[in-house]
């Protein structure tokens, strides 16, 4: 482990923890007995870090040592021991960049070289304060590196270009939302599913009864009535009386269940308008960046199939569409009403163009190489 120096410069002379963190620091003290309470060492110290602007100065480290009546050593030596606690001031965004084996490989170095352009050296701040950044070890998402850590939340699956656009938003004030930046949901398969795609899995129509061979005759009162009704001889008596759905009952259930389960009524924002496209005039969706096939496939079952339609969707509509795809933020942050305002005029945007060359495997039809 490298050695880990405190800044006593940038600390200053003392630290209080803010008023409104007391309740909490009451709750973590609680769950110890008087007697062991530096049992608390490690919540106290985190709270004393966010209070402190994202680090420890060495009178925050001070505080905490009087409050649980350690030898101020014995803090030092927690607080030094533990990466994820900084010696030294940061950005108001502090990112920590995943450079383990798995992340390696899927390009957190060239995320390194994109921060040492946007911000510096490992730990520098840059001259506004906003931004700062520290490479760590495996932050335990590996299946959607590379990825990073701003703050509290992670950004995962990131290109140079998307973290290079996070980190000039930040810089200019503007939140982004954490998560994944490609077409798929939390570590799914990106574009949706690629296996267990047939739908007779889900729809009931397997879930028929079967008779397993060499199943001794059921001798039962209700066996000659089972006979009577021209069921099978052999089959396991639980499933007797088991009378099979036909198809299209099955059918008419699933539409039934699905309105049902889509809670779209309990979805907010407003729904778009559905519009029923004349022949040969839905647009190809996925030519904006971050829909592909099944999310496309979702749009044109809402009756949204035109860029169009997707360019005049108000905040609201957006709010109601990320809810019903489980798509927590992503809408705004990847602009689709700008994407598609843009198409819709006649235009290209950089992703269309690559998705009219063929180089956006999760935008082309199925069987499309
Ligand atoms: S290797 Fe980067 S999150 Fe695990």
């Amino acid at each position: 482990m490298a050695l880990r120096r405190f800044d006593i410069e940038a600390g200053g002379d003392s630290f209080a923890f803010k008023a409104e963190t007391e309740p909490t620091i009451d709750f973590w003290l609680g769950k110890y007995p008087a007697d062991k309470k530096r049992s608390a060492v490690i919540p106290l110290l985190w709270l004393a870090q966010k209070d402190n602007g994202g680090w420890l100065s060495e009178p925050a480290m001070r505080n905490v040592a009087d409050r649980l009546e350690m030898p101020y050593i014995r803090v030092y030596e927690v607080a030094t021991f533990y990466t994820m606690f900084r010696m030294q001031p940061v950005g108001k965004h502090h990112i920590q960049l995943c450079g383990t084996t798995p992340c390696m490989l899927r390009g957190a170095n060239d995320l390194k070289s994109v921060c040492e352009k946007k911000i510096g050296k490992k730990m520098a701040v840059t001259d506004d304060g906003r931004l700062s950044w520290e490479e760590v070890e495996c932050l335990g998402a590996c299946v959607n590196a590379p990825m990073v850590q701003i703050n509290d939340y992670y950004y995962e699956d990131l290109t140079p270009g998307t973290l290079e656009e996070i980190l000039g938003k930040l810089q200019n004030g503007v939140d982004v939302p954490p998560g994944t930046f490609v077409d798929r949901l939390n570590s799914a398969p990106e574009g949706g599913a690629t296996s267990l795609k047939e739908e007779t899995l889900y729809d009931g129509s397997r879930s028929s009864s079967k008779a397993l061979p060499n199943l001794p005759e059921a001798k039962t009162d209700e066996a000659p009535a089972a006979e009577a009704k021209g069921e099978p001889d052999r089959k396991p008596p639980t499933n007797v009386d088991r009378e099979e759905p036909k198809k299209d009952e099955v059918a008419a259930s699933k539409e039934t269940t699905d309105t049902q389960d889509s809670g779209e009524a309990k979805l907010e924002g407003v729904r778009p308008a559905a519009v029923e496209p004349s022949e040969g005039e839905a647009d190809d969706l996925k030519r904006i960046s971050g829909i592909g096939p099944k999310n496309e496939d979702q749009l044109n079952s809402l009756g949204i199939t035109t860029f169009a339609q997707i360019a005049d969707w108000t905040s609201d509509n957006v709010k109601w569409v990320e809810g019903y795809l489980s798509f927590r933020g992503r809408i705004g942050r990847e602009d689709w009403v700008g994407q598609a305002k843009t198409l819709a005029g006649g235009e290209e945007t950089d992703f269309s163009k690559r998705v009219d060359a063929g180089d956006v495997a999760s935008s082309r039809e199925e069987g499309e190489d």
